[in-house]
């Protein structure tokens, strides 16, 4: 089943990586909630879920041969939702802190994609990337974090353009401060993974290429769609 711009998750099949704990748990019960057939809930320790729609994936994204024993696992997917990421406290003073972060939150999502993009063009699919508002602008108390982010949205605008020929979608999420084990510890205003995990599939519905799923991030939404960066991204677009 294809899902296109127009429907729902209803008898879709969809993968979501880091599905034990904070956003990613919520997206697998707002994707069973809406109907979704099967939900593959990729985790770096052993799931259960009361959900027979839900099949456990052993999944750590610095895996390639996890990834590759997933990808032989699932035999249709409509959505990858590549959710899974660190943030680390640092100053960029210790190169390992940056490779870490590029290991998981850039390399994880690009190994997924090589992997499941034969099932995404088949069914013609979509990807999800769970990015960050600080791939527009940094918090410097996580600035290795926020250069992998940065370096996947630009990943992500770039599939975009690489992958319409294929019929497949790629969707950024540039996801606001979210109450999570991420977040514990900042005293500011943070959403809900539940509240984040229906707009993220409400923009999916509605055909969002960026993703706004917070007040904090909404608040920029906007100015980004009729910016010059946006734009700029859709006039190159048209080289490929
Ligand atoms: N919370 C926020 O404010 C916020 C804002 C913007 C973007 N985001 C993004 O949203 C996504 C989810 O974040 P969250 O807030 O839900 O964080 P979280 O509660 O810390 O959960 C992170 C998830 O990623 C998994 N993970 C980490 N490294 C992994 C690896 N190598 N392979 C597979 N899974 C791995 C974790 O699994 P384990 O339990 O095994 O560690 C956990 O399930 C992340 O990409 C994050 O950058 C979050």
């Amino acid at each position: 089943m294809s899902i296109s711009s127009a429907t729902d998750l209803a008898n879709g099949t969809v993968l979501v990586t880091g599905a034990n704990r904070g956003i990613g748990q919520a997206l697998v019960e707002e994707a069973l909630r809406r109907g979704a057939a099967r939900v593959y809930a990729g985790t770096r320790q052993p799931l259960t879920h009361p959900d027979p729609r839900v099949t456990p994936l052993p999944l750590d994204v610095t895996s390639a041969d996890q990834i590759e024993a997933a990808a032989d696992q699932v035999e249709t997917l409509d959505v990858l939702i590549n959710n899974a990421g660190i943030a680390l406290y640092d100053d960029l003073t210790d190169r390992a802190a940056l490779e870490r972060s590029l290991e998981v939150n850039l390399f994880g999502p690009y190994g997924m994609i090589q992997a499941f993009l034969p099932h995404l063009t088949r069914s013609g699919g979509a990807i999800v990337n769970n990015v960050s508002l600080m791939a527009l602008a940094p918090l410097p108390l996580t600035p290795a974090y926020a250069v992998s982010k940065a370096a996947t949205f630009n990943l992500t605008q770039s599939l975009r353009a690489l992958l319409a020929g294929r019929g497949v979608r790629v969707h950024a999420v540039l996801t606001g401060p979210t109450d999570t084990d991420m977040t514990r510890g900042f005293e500011i205003p943070k959403a809900s993974p539940e509240s984040v995990a229906q707009a993220i599939f409400d923009a999916l519905d509605n055909g969002e290429e960026d993703i706004f799923p917070d007040p904090m991030s909404a608040s920029v939404a906007e100015s980004w769609r009729s910016g010059p960066a946006k734009a700029l991204e859709r006039e190159q677009a048209v080289f490929v």
